[in-house]
């Protein structure tokens, strides 16, 4: 299959991870053209406009336009707006081939609380908790025992998260996931090591599982915004678990993707305590820098960030290929039709 396809890669973003997108972006088109690609790229603006790489604010006809003379959308959109299938319905409807899941398992993803509950429903545990909505509440927040975690259902890059220790904190901890999502999860805090794992359908068809990759940092803190982005994280790729873990971890990663009805690349995120595994949740585009939690674990099995590019572009275009293929054979069943 020919390589020299033009691959426009949108980054930025109306939410709190706009700069956490843009550099995503920057990394992704950078390894396209590694990978021998022609690339464009364009900017979501934090009010929601559209603008070119160089900055040039352009209108959403415009926008649309460019999208449909690519090849293949590689969405390197993080959070809310974008990443929770917003993009990908869009994308669906100019009719163009795109990097990543459609708009079900963004937007399954995207909501922490739903991606818990279908996690139970396959048998993988996950954290107790209960869901603030508004007035109205899953569970009682306030009995769940300390300490806890309180972070907004669909948000991202630990924006809004906090520990609680005291009971008389609770309230405040809970305005502040507010401030991003009106859903906010108040979770037992898991005293346990962190290992993401990724999984990636290949052109055809075919699961890729990465090596694990454990963050290495002290259990009872969290994976913060400062620790993400501060300075380099502590990543151990990979992780140094026994293969019995290994396996688990595995196959409820695998199982996730699946249930969610991902593409492209997932990042599934879990705590693990011993052998035991808890799912905390699922990212339908994590981070893609070269320093990212994917991009590592793949570097390990020997899958550069241009290759995995590549590669990307090249699922997405297969997909499509079979969408497209299914539609015909539907399109002459029906016209064969007395
Ligand atoms: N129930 C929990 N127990 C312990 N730590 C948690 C829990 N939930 C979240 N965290 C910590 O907070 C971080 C951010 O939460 P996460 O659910 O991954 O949201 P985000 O989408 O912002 O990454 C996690 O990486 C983890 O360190
Ligand atoms: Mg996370």
């Amino acid at each position: 299959m020919s390589r020299a396809r033009h691959v426009l890669v949108v980054g930025g973003g109306a939410n709190a991870e706009h700069d956490v997108s843009n550099g995503s972006a920057a990394a992704v088109r950078e390894a396209l053209l590694a990978s021998g690609h022609l690339v464009t790229g364009l900017t979501i603006r934090r009010d929601g406009g559209w603008e070119t790489v160089s900055g040039t604010q352009i209108g959403i006809a415009a926008a649309i336009q460019r999208l449909r003379e690519s090849d293949v959308i590689f969405p390197a959109l993080h959070g809310e707006g974008t990443e929770d299938g917003t993009i990908a319905g869009l994308l669906d409807v100019v009719g163009v081939p795109y990097v990543g899941s459609g708009v079900r398992a963004g937007a399954l993803a995207m909501d922490k609380w739903t991606s818990k509950l279908i996690a139970e429903r396959l048998g993988i545990s996950t954290a107790r908790g209960a869901l603030v909505d508004g007035e109205s509440t899953h569970g009682d927040p306030a009995a769940v025992p300390l300490p806890v975690v309180v972070k907004p259902v669909a948000s991202g890059s630990s924006y809004g998260a906090a520990r609680v220790d005291r009971a008389q904190d609770l309230d405040a901890a809970i305005a502040a996931a507010q401030q991003y999502d009106t859903r906010v999860l108040v979770e037992e805090f898991v005293t346990a090591r962190e290992i993401d794992v990724a999984v990636m359908r290949g052109a055809t068809g075919e699961l890729h599982v990465a090596p694990p990759l454990e963050i290495g940092k002290d259990t009872e803190q969290l994976f913060d915004t400062a620790l993400k982005y501060d300075a380099a994280p502590d990543f151990r790729v990979p992780a140094a678990v026994p293969q019995v873990v290994r396996d688990r971890l595995s196959a409820a990663a695998k199982a996730m993707y699946e249930a969610l009805g991902c593409a492209g690349v997932a990042r599934v995120d879990f705590f693990v305590r011993d052998d035991e595994i808890i799912f905390n949740e699922i990212n339908t585009m994590p981070g893609m820098t070269e320093h990212s939690q994917v991009p590592r674990m793949f570097a390990v099995d020997g899958v550069t960030f241009p290759e995995l590019t590549a590669r990307l572009v090249a699922a997405a275009y297969a997909r499509d290929a079979r969408r497209s293929e299914k539609r015909d054979a539907e399109d002459s069943r029906r016209r064969r039709q007395p």
